[in-house]
């Protein structure tokens, strides 16, 4: 179709298709009197432009994405019946790297924890890794998340970001202690989204093709090395170049320089979950390298960015709950809170249908199921499927649910019901594991780093009662440690 005014370009039309007169004169009364409601075209343009924010995802509001692909070079499947971890499966991936706290422009170096999502869409269906780039985290119950959500956003009447309220949701939530040395430590401040590992967090399962049941955390190794940048260097990017994550990651990728991880894996037996010295189930806490080694499974490789950031990264709909036969969830009480969380959000932020787009709807396998209609309902059954089951219309009026293929990862529990905190185990804590990280992880440069940060933090406080707990707090991480920061700060 040729342009009426006469360039080679086809007509510009509105959404339904009908060639418009002009893009840059909106219909008036006269040249100089008033622009008419009936300019179809003016009107349908700017209704457009009014919707085209969706919600921001609240947390993890600002991020970037690409696609990949994962390839799995080493043979893990004693412990997993999943077609996506078999020897030589290869699988397309979807991953969206995030800062947590801030919002949709909020520049990329401010110190936080980074998300690392990672989808994989297997010929089972699609696997969603929603995890960090710490092995830990703040908390051990989905009730205070949001508690803790709020204190790490905006105060409800400045609007404004506030040390005292982190520090006192910290300093009143002693579980926060592992996370938060990471936080404050090299992993706040990431040199790019390549630079950095990535953590399934949780203990998940996994289920072998015996129906044996395995307990296990994901870790991805960056090959690009884990590199963190100075606090110095941080503050001036996010003056001059918000984005500077976004970019590195669009930029290496553009330029054939593909950035990889190794996934590697921590198996532990189901029977030696119950006596671990760390309850497994407990995600401030991590599972020792020494009891349980890490062992390769395969490459991620990511080679191709997004040709819509909005369609294909904004509208991305990563679920914990989005697992395959032979992997599956744990009793951890974060992640259970989780897999009602994200769909939740999703439906709200997205649309109900949310997963029926492109980026959200499984790539390598197929629907089938009893859900229709629904606002932008954009996939239909055909016409002899039914709308029920059962029903006694054969293959074409619908399929059947199948035990032998939707295999779930199901554990014992046996209890009555109640609300407390899970059951220690013999090494548990809250203040252990982060001394260990402290003084036996980080070098004597990390620590250095980690003091001089800390101090900052302790200044930013204003109400002494804050800073005193978060004295406290860092004598109970380690003694000296308190003590140098009671001094300086
Ligand atoms: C009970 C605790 C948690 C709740 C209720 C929760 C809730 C949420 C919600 C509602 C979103 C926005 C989802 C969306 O709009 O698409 C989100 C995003 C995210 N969360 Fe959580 N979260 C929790 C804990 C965690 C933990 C423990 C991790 C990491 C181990 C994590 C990692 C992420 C990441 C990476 C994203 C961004 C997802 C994306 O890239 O689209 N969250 N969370």
């Amino acid at each position: 179709m040729s342009n009426p005014i006469g360039s080679n370009r086809p007509a510009t039309t509105t959404q339904t298709g009908t060639p418009i007169a002009s893009d840059t004169h909106s219909l008036t009364v006269g040249a100089d009197g008033p622009t008419v409601l009936h300019d179809q075209h003016l009107v349908e343009k700017i209704a457009s432009f009014n919707r085209e924010r969706v919600p921001e995802r609240n947390p993890h509001a600002k991020g970037g994405g690409a696609f990949g692909e994962f390839v799995v070079t080493e043979d893990v499947s004693q412990y997993t019946r999943a077609a996506v971890f078999q020897p030589g499966a290869t699988s397309e991936t979807l991953i969206r790297f995030s800062s947590v706290a801030g919002e949709q422009g909020s520049p990329d170096t401010w110190r936080d924890v980074r998300g690392f999502s990672l989808r994989f869409y297997t010929t089972e269906g699609n696997l969603d890794i929603v995890g960090n780039n710490t092995p830990t985290f703040f908390l051990r119950d989905a009730i205070k998340f949001p508690d803790f959500i709020h204190s790490q956003k905006r105060l409800g009447d400045s609007g404004l970001r506030d040390a005292d309220m982190q520090w006192d949701f910290w300093t009143l939530s002693p579980e926060s202690a592992h996370q938060v040395t990471y936080l404050m430590g090299d992993r706040g401040l990431p040199r790019s989204w390549r630079h950095m590992n990535g953590y399934g967090s949780h203990t998940y399962s996994w289920v072998n093709a015996a129906g044996e049941l395995f307990w296990v955390k994901y870790h991805f190794l960056a090959h690009q090395g884990v590199e963190a940048m100075s606090p110095e260097e941080a503050e001036k990017l996010a003056g001059t170049d918000a984005d500077h994550y976004r970019r590195d990651l669009f930029q290496s990728i553009a330029q054939g320089d593909f950035p990889k991880w190794d996934l590697y894996v921590q198996i532990m037996p189901y029977d030696e979950a119950k006596d671990y010295r760390f309850n497994p189930f407990d995600l401030t806490k991590t599972i020792s390298k020494k009891d349980y080694p890490r062992i390769k499974v395969g490459t991620l490789t990511l080679n191709r960015n997004p040709e819509n950031f909005f369609a294909q990264i904004e509208q991305a709909g990563f679920a914990p709950g989005n697992q395959v036969p032979g992997t599956g969830i744990s009793p951890d009480k974060m992640l259970m809170g989780r897999i009602f969380a994200y769909p939740d959000a999703q439906r709200h932020r997205i649309g109900a249908n949310y997963n029926q787009l492109p980026v959200n709807q499984p790539h390598a396998a197929e629907v089938r199921n009893y859900q229709h209609e629904g606002s932008m309902r954009y996939q239909y059954n055909d016409a002899a499927h039914r709308t029920y089951q059962p029903n006694s219309f054969g293959p074409a009026g619908g399929p059947e649910a199948d035990p032998a293929k939707g295999v779930e990862a199901n554990w014992a529990a046996d209890g009555e019901l109640t609300r407390s905190a899970a059951t220690l185990h013999a090494e548990d804590d809250d203040f252990g594991q982060a001394g260990t990280l402290y003084r036996e992880v980080f070098d004597g440069e990390q620590r250095a780093r980690f003091l001089e940060t800390l101090t900052g933090q302790g200044r930013s406080i204003t109400i002494d009662a804050i800073r005193e707990r978060f004295f406290q707090y860092w004598t109970n991480v380690d003694a000296e440690l308190g003590a140098a920061l009671r001094d300086r700060v």
